[in-house]
């Protein structure tokens, strides 16, 4: 469904500030996945999913989708194929404009041209339906500004909006993480509810290990641009948070016996 094979991305290459944000990352999703990312402060994560995209061409390896070569695609060809939500809740949508305004772009693909005619009568029915869905008292603001929501509202739209047309794949980026628990807990559920009820094959960057152990049917575990674990449905049945926990420990020992022998080595070279 989704073939990510050895794909590398380096920032600023041949340069003093030259980053190796992924380091040769091979993943095969199935069709109807939910994945949950895991991985601490720059392993790469983000870079994972802005590279499927099209936030950037790869420098080296490809990536298809449903049998279609993505690699080189532009991202705005890629976004008809791809749904997004981002951590911050001014992205994805347009504040300026109203909620319905806002679905309406969603539900023609981001296309705003004939915007009155997706915003007639049957259409608006239809919008005030799957607002009302969110449980987040909007139904009878449509004619808001999205500038002017809270950002778990927001993000409860962008999420709506982002699963309008029902994307082949649904990228997730930390979506939850700046908002105070309650509405987190509030958008995680109706996240779970989207995706069960559409199937949407999903990959979901989270810090939360509780999330990734309640969440979804498989968990990648990213380290320093490289794909540390790979917990399938079976392992992950069994899995609870301690045992994530012993993982992460797991490479931070790994890396610290990395350094030690790396030191070694280049004492004796002194
Ligand atoms: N546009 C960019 N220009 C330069 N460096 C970048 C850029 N984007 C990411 N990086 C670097 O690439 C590495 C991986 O970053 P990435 O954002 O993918 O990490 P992450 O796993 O998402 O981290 P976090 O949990 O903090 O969001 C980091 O060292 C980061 O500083
Ligand atoms: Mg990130």
């Amino acid at each position: 469904m989704l073939k990510i094979e050895n794909i590398y991305k380096a920032f600023n290459p041949n340069t003093a500030n030259e980053v190796r944000a992924l380091k040769g990352v091979t993943i095969d999703i199935q069709e109807g996945d939910f994945v949950c990312v895991l991985g601490t402060n720059g392993s790469g994560k983000s870079t994972l999913l802005n590279a499927v995209a099209g936030s950037f061409y790869v420098d080296h390896g490809s990536i298809n989708l449903n049998g279609v070569d993505l690699t080189k695609m532009p991202e705005y060809k890629r976004a008809s194929q791809i749904g997004r939500v981002f951590q911050n809740p001014f992205s994805g949508t347009a504040p300026d404009m109203t909620i319905a305004e806002n679905i309406a772009i969603a539900a023609k693909r981001g296309k705003t041209k004939d915007l009155k005619k997706a915003l007639s009568g049957n259409r608006v029915s239809e919008f005030v339906g799957a607002v009302s869905s969110l449980k987040m008292g909007l139904e009878d603001r449509l004619e808001n500004p999205i500038g002017k929501l809270s950002g778990g509202q927001r993000q409860a739209l962008t999420l709506l909006m982002a699963t309008w047309l029902k994307p082949e794949l649904l990228l997730l980026d930390e979506h939850t993480a700046a908002l105070d628990p309650k509405t987190a807990a509030k958008v995680i559920e109706l996240t779970k509810a989207i995706i069960e009820r559409d199937q949407l094959t999903t990959l979901m960057v989270t810090h939360s290990m509780q999330q990734a152990v309640n969440l979804g049917n498989r968990i990648l575990m990213m380290h320093n641009g490289k794909l540390a674990y790979d917990i399938s449905s079976d392992e992950k049945k069994h899995l609870r948070v301690k045992d994530l926990y012993a993982l992460f420990d797991e490479i931070r020992k790994k890396e610290q016996m990395d350094e030690s022998v790396a030191n070694i080595i280049s004492e004796q070279y002194i």
